[in-house]
């Protein structure tokens, strides 16, 4: 089974349609393509808030359906486009993940705010208070608090205005290259992809059409499909 992270054999679900590819260990894995591609849907996959009609995944070596369901969620971690917080504070939402596995020391708090880079005052603030950039920090330090391998993000600054994007971008820079994390993220920001990925794979209409290294996907696409999609 090779040292991989992990190994999708044939997999359909919905619209995807016979997906194949496998991940290492500290890939940064960009998913792109139109809006309806499946790339949400595949993402899913990676945590099991889906599984599929047909195939196989296996994830470190194991058939994904084997592994328990909050330990898999713990190691995975997921990050979408809108921030969902519970109703609280910013310290409340840090703790929350490790508590479930009473794993939380508030030692880790000072550590969490430093990883997304938001004032250590700033634990004590209800979330309601927080501007859209300043609570997708915190959506990311919720997740990473849980010390996860591997960093699923779904869009996550694409609902935020440029200068704040690129300040999240920064804080994932730095974050997967000092905590060698796996990342898959789904981005529509090319800028964005040639920064913080090194694989890209694309998608159109549940299938992947191409897979290789970013840069070159987008410089030299092979498939008509690549082109127009890097033509709109
Ligand atoms: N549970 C579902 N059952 C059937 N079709 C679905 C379901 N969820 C999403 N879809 C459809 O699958 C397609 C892919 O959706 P999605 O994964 O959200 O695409 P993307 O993230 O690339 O925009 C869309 O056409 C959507 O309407
Ligand atoms: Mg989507």
């Amino acid at each position: 089974m090779e040292n991989y992270l992990f190994d999708f054999h044939g997999v359909s679900k919905d619209i995807l349609n016979d997906l194949n590819f496998t991940i290492k260990k500290n890939e940064k894995i960009i998913l792109f393509g139109p809006s309806g591609a499946g790339k949400s849907s595949a993402l899913f996959l990676f945590n099991r808030l889906r599984d599929p009609d047909s195939g196989k995944i296996y994830y470190k070596g194991e058939p994904i359906q084997s592994c328990e369901i909050s330990q898999l969620r713990k190691n995975i971690g997921l990050v979408l486009q809108a921030p969902n917080l519970f109703p609280g504070t910013v310290l409340d939402n840090l703790k929350y993940g490790p508590s479930l596995f009473d794993e939380w020391e508030d030692s880790r708090a000072e550590e969490l705010m430093d990883l997304i880079q938001l004032p250590e005052n700033y634990l004590h603030r209800d979330v309601d208070q927080l501007s859209g950039g300043e609570q997708q920090r915190v959506s990311l330090g919720r997740t990473l608090a849980n010390k996860p391998e591997v960093l699923l993000l779904d869009e996550p600054t694409s609902a935020l205005d440029v200068r704040t994007s690129e300040e999240i971008e920064g804080v994932l820079e730095k974050l997967i290259e000092v905590h060698q994390l796996t990342m898959v993220m789904v981005t529509h920001n090319l800028r964005q992809a040639k920064r913080l990925g090194e694989r890209g794979i694309f998608m159109k209409e549940g299938k992947i059409v191409e897979d290789g290294n970013i840069s070159r996907l987008l410089m030299e696409p092979e498939s008509k499909a690549l082109q127009e999609f890097l033509q709109d």
